[in-house]
C-alpha cells in the first residue's frame, strides 16, 4: 500500500513556533525521508469558515502567509502539493455522503467540537457547518487515501472520528476508503508547547505567541518576559522546572550542539536544569540560552519567507497547481466512492440492464 500524508492548518493568522514543533517541523522531516509516495499540505480556508463565517476577508488575507509559513519551515512544492481546501469540490461532495454515517449525538460528544462550542460561545446556537466539521475533515484525510496524518494532539478526536467513518462506509459499501493512522509529535514539550505566558495554549487571542515571522528583537523581548517559576527570586533560590516556560521551551527546542555553542559550561540539558534546581542559576542566564537557541532555529525560516515574500506571484502559482493536482486525485477518489454507493447511474450498464427487463 502507497504511504500517503494528509495535514493542514486553518488560514486564521501566521503561524507560531508552537505549530512549528508541534507539526510543521515534523513535515519537513518526513517529506525530507523520502519514505513517502505523496505529500498532501492543504490550507483549510472552508473550515476557517466555518467559525468566521462572517469574517471571510480574515480567512482570505491568511491563506498567503500560511502558505509562507510553510515554503519558509522548508516544505517544498517539488515533494510536496501545498492546496487550498475551498478549491477541491470533491470534499465537499464526499463529506455530504459521510454525513449520513455519523449520528448529532456522536458529533456532540467530539471532545474538541465540545470545547470549541464553549469557547465560541456557540452553546445556543452552533452553526450547522462548524458543527459538521469533523466529517468535512474526515473528507480531507480520505479523499487523498491518506495513511498517515500528522497533527497536534487537539486533532485526536478528529482522528478518532475519520476512522468510524472509514469503517462505517466500507462495511455499508464495501471497502473503499483507507484508514488513517495519526502521528503525534514524540516529545511532551513539543506536543503542547505552551504561551509564553505560560498558559496552556500558545493563541492568537491570548496574545502569547511567538510567530514564525517575528523579527530577532521582538522575539527577544518575549522570551525575556516569559513566565518561569515566580518564586525563584533570587539567583541562590533553587528553581522548579514544572510550569516553567523557559524550560519547557528549551525541551522542545535544545539540542546538545547548542550548549557547546552558546554554553559551554554544562554538557546538556540535564545539567542546567540539575543547577537550576539546586539554586545558584538565574532566569536572566536561561532565557539568554533559550533565546540564542530559538534564534538559531528561526532564523533560516525567517530568511527563507523573505525570499518567498518577494515572489508573492510564484507562491499563488505553487498553490494553484497544488490545487489541480489535489483536485484529480480527490476526483478520482470521489468516483471510487460514487461507485461503491452505486450512485454511477449513468457508468453502469448492468442497471440500465436490469431496469429494462423489469420493463420487458
Ligand atoms: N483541523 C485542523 C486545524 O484546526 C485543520 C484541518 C482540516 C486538518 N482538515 C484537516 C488537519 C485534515 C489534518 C487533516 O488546524
Amino acid at each position: 500500500m502507497k504511504k500517503i500524508i494528509l495535514t493542514g492548518d486553518r488560514p486564521t493568522g501566521k503561524l507560531h513556533v508552537g505549530h512549528y514543533v508541534g507539526s510543521l517541523k515534523r513535515r519537513v522531516e518526513l517529506q525530507n525521508s523520502g519514505e513517502y509516495d505523496d505529500i498532501y499540505i492543504m490550507i483549510a480556508d472552508a473550515q476557517a469558515l466555518t467559525d468566521n463565517a462572517d469574517n471571510p476577508e480574515k480567512v482570505r488575507q491568511n491563506i498567503i502567509e500560511v502558505a509562507l509559513d510553510y515554503l519558509a519551515c522548508g516544505l517544498e512544492p517539488e515533494k510536496s502539493t501545498l492546496f487550498i481546501q475551498s478549491q477541491i469540490p470533491q470534499l465537499t461532495e464526499l463529506a455530504f455522503y459521510y454525513m449520513n454515517l455519523v449520528t448529532v449525538s456522536r458529533l456532540q460528544r467530539n471532545p474538541t467540537v465540545k470545547s470549541e462550542i464553549k469557547m465560541r460561545n456557540f452553546e445556543t446556537s452552533i452553526p450547522v457547518g462548524f458543527f459538521c466539521y469533523p466529517i468535512s475533515q474526515a473528507a480531507d484525510i480520505t479523499a487523498f487515501q491518506a495513511t498517515v496524518v500528522p497533527v497536534g494532539e487537539d486533532q485526536l478526536p478528529m482522528l478518532e472520528q475519520t476512522k468510524e467513518i472509514v469503517r462505517k462506509f466500507n462495511s455499508v459499501y464495501g471497502e473503499t476508503l483507507v484508514e488513517p493512522e495519526i502521528l503525534l509529535p514524540d516529545n511532551e514539550a513539543c506536543l503542547r508547547l505552551p504561551g509564553i505566558d505560560g498558559k496552556a495554549k500558545m493563541s492568537k487571542s491570548l496574545g502569547n505567541c511567538i510567530y514564525l515571522s517575528e523579527e530577532p528583537e521582538e522575539i527577544r523581548k518575549k522570551i525575556m518576559s516569559m513566565y518561569t517559576d515566580p518564586e525563584h527570586i533570587r539567583v541562590e533560590d533553587p528553581g522548579k522546572l514544572e510550569g516553567n516556560t523557559v524550560f519547557t521551551y528549551l525541551d522542545a527546542f535544545c539540542k546538545d550542539e547548542y550548549f557547546a555553542e552558546f554554553l559551554p559550561e554544562y554538557a546538556n540539558l540535564q545539567e542546567l536544569k540539575d543547577h537550576y534546581t539546586r539554586g545558584g542559576l538565574g532566569d536572566v542566564k536561561v532565557k539568554k540560552f533559550l533565546n540564542n537557541v530559538i534564534q538559531t532555529e528561526l532564523e533560516p525560516i525567517r530568511k527563507r519567507r523573505q525570499e518567498y515574500q518577494k515572489n508573492i506571484d510564484y507562491v499563488y502559482e505553487i498553490l494553484k497547481k497544488g490545487s489541480e493536482k489535489a483536485e484529480q486525485v480527490a476526483a478520482q477518489t470521489l468516483n471510487d466512492v460514487k461507485n461503491s454507493m452505486k450512485i454511477n447511474y449513468f457508468q453502469d450498464p448492468e442497471l440500465i440492464a436490469e431496469q429494462k427487463k423489469k420493463y420487458q
